[in-house]
């Protein structure tokens, strides 16, 4: 059977493009409090010296930015305008810049460099080194930069086999569809 071709961040995605506005609906902001709250503290543990300042790379509607930024001043950049706008929306008083966290360099530092789930679609080797060189490349000294994938290999479920669905998918649409 034909394997799927890879996604990889070359390939535009319509959720953020022209299905922007959607967006929020599927994860609102409102979401992110605890896991922002979390970010802030290994930051603050961490750094050597109190941060002030953080670069989000990948940062999407900026829903992390939104609950980080009364603590941060946040610099956020994204591969797609349509994100960009979402995100300077709910969050006015961050820069916002357009760039690909494989190759952006904004020639400053940054006492906190996130790079959240966005890290997700460096799907080879050569992009996930790019991307974190990136990374490394805007931390201050004695900062810290923090990769946060949805997914590691230590937990992951394969949920489609061969083009069938797995059991666990299957399961959790049974628990759905059940009265
Ligand atoms: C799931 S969203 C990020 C959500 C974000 N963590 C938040 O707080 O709202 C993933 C984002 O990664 C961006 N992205 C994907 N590849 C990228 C790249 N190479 N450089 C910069 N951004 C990228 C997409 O445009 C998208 O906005």
């Amino acid at each position: 059977m034909a394997k799927e071709p890879e996604t990889t961040s070359s390939q535009p995605l319509r959720l953020y493009r022209d299905l922007a506005d959607w967006y929020p609906l599927l994860t609102p902001v409102g979401n992110y409090a605890e896991e922002a709250a979390f970010y802030l503290r290994l930051f603050e543990t961490h750094c050597q010296q109190p941060p002030r300042t953080l670069l989000d790379l990948g940062s999407g509607g900026g829903h992390n930015a939104a609950h980080l930024k009364a603590a941060l001043a946040c610099t956020l950049v994204d591969l797609e305008p349509s994100m960009l706008t979402l995100s300077r929306r709910i969050n006015p008083e961050c820069e916002h810049i357009q760039g690909d966290m494989r190759a952006v360099r904004l020639g400053c530092v940054f006492d906190c460099v996130l790079v959240h789930n966005a890290i997700s679609y460096m799907t080879s080797r050569t992009d996930l080194a790019s991307a974190i060189a990136t990374a490394f490349a805007h931390t201050a000294p004695g900062g810290v930069a923090m990769f946060q994938p949805d997914f590691v290999s230590e937990t992951f479920v394969t949920l489609f086999h061969d083009g069938y669905w797995s059991l666990p998918i299957l399961a959790s649409a049974g628990a759905m569809l059940s009265p």
